[in-house]
């Protein structure tokens, strides 16, 4: 009996793949996240201390990133709006710099790299500083080149990601997000009942566990069933619209299926057309408590591609029955405040690319074609 013994599946610690521990790491990096952030009910980010100027003294934020980070970066746009009252815009890296923008000493540029040094994301920072911008970066690398080259960085602390496609620094560069609107929101003096998104925040990495926990096996199971699947679709509307993309981004990079998010209410406006009987879709349902005019609207686009013969998968809070007669199969989430949802919807769609990929034997960790951190423009 002879035990073999590798350095990479020693530092998988027992999992299949990186991308696996990394999925099952989410709750304690989202945890890791907001840890030290939080004082007297309020979030204080102490890297921010004395930066207050930053957010007071502009009058536009614009968010820029590649990729998964630019999807974090959507909700942290629709979070920030509503608490700090501030116009935010998200742009893609490589094509910010490259438009001739309108920035200026009134715009905060808020660059959001797991790695720090996506070089798109670095030419970004730096021509919006040399143009008078203020800066800051959401980095999960200490010591990174973006952080370097911005005025001010939040870590997120999400522990180093190996797997190519990003699962717990998404989940961290929102948590991010979300703590800096609630900072930038007290700061500004917008921000109403902030105790309430602090005990939301405080509730996630539980939450967390208990998606990975309930959901992991089913959805795992109906990636078995589709391993021949040549296109899913997937459909969000306000903070789900980037969790839609997100997904459909995951599934693209693992599982070189064709796959596209759409926002729910864009599907009358073209894709509806891709409609057709079998054709899989994923709704992400947002809470009807949240606003049941979201919730009615998202229930009616279930209808409307069921009707059309789709095969519907939702991601539900748990206890919402609207979703029950229009789908083939439901996901459970947490009850969750609106913008602490979205951390929770991504896991099953994490879950579902990395089933799918496994199912067709490809190297999870590794994806053709793709690099961890492209540092090329
Ligand atoms: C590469 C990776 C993506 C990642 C993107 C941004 O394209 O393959 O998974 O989302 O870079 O990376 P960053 O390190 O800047 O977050």
């Amino acid at each position: 009996f002879e035990v073999s013994w590798d350095a990479a599946a020693a530092e998988k610690g027992g999992w299949p793949s990186f991308m696996a521990k990394e999925v099952a790491e989410e709750p304690e990096a989202v945890a890791n996240t907001i840890r030290g952030r939080v004082r007297d009910g309020a979030v204080v980010i102490p890297e921010l201390d004395g930066l207050d100027d930053l957010f007071t003294g502009i009058n536009r934020i614009i968010i820029t990133a590649c990729g998964t980070a630019s999807y974090a970066g959507l909700v942290g746009k629709y979070a920030l709006e509503h608490w700090a009252r501030i116009p935010v815009d998200v742009e893609l890296a490589h094509e910010f710099r490259y438009r001739d923008p309108v920035i200026g000493a009134d715009t905060l540029v808020v660059s959001i790299s797991q790695s720090g040094e996506t070089m798109d994301t670095l030419m970004a920072v730096k021509y919006a500083r040399e143009r008078g911008a203020r800066t800051l970066s959401i980095c999960n690398t200490q010591g990174a080149t973006i952080p370097r080259e911005s005025d001010a960085v939040v870590y997120t602390h999400a522990g180093p990601e190996v797997a190519v496609a990003s699962t717990k620094a998404f989940v961290a560069q929102i948590t991010a997000l979300l703590l800096l609107g609630l900072h930038v929101g007290r700061v500004r003096g917008s921000l109403e009942d902030g105790a309430a998104s602090v005990a939301e925040l405080e509730a996630l990495p539980a939450k967390l566990a208990h998606v990975l926990e309930s959901e992991q096996g089913h959805v795992a199971q109906l990636a078995g069933w589709m391993a021949d699947t040549r296109s899913v679709l997937f459909l969000g509307r306000h903070v789900g619209y980037p969790i839609a993309l997100e997904g459909a981004l995951k599934l693209k990079e693992i599982s070189y299926i064709h796959a596209e998010g759409f926002a729910a209410g864009e599907l009358k406006h073209g894709p509806i057309a891709l409609i057709e009987p079998g054709q899989p879709v994923f709704v992400i349902v947002p809470s009807p408590r949240h606003s049941a005019l979201i919730h009615a609207k998202v229930v009616s686009n279930i209808q409307e591609i069921r009707a059309r013969g789709a095969r519907v998968i939702v991601v539900a809070e748990e206890g919402d029955a609207a979703v029950l007669p229009f789908a083939d199969e439901v996901i459970r989430i947490p009850l969750a405040g609106a913008f602490f949802e979205p951390i929770l919807a991504v896991i099953p769609l994490q879950i579902f690319a990395m089933a799918l990929a496994t199912a067709k034997g490809l190297d999870v960790d590794q994806p053709r074609n793709l690099a961890k951190s492209v540092t090329v423009e």
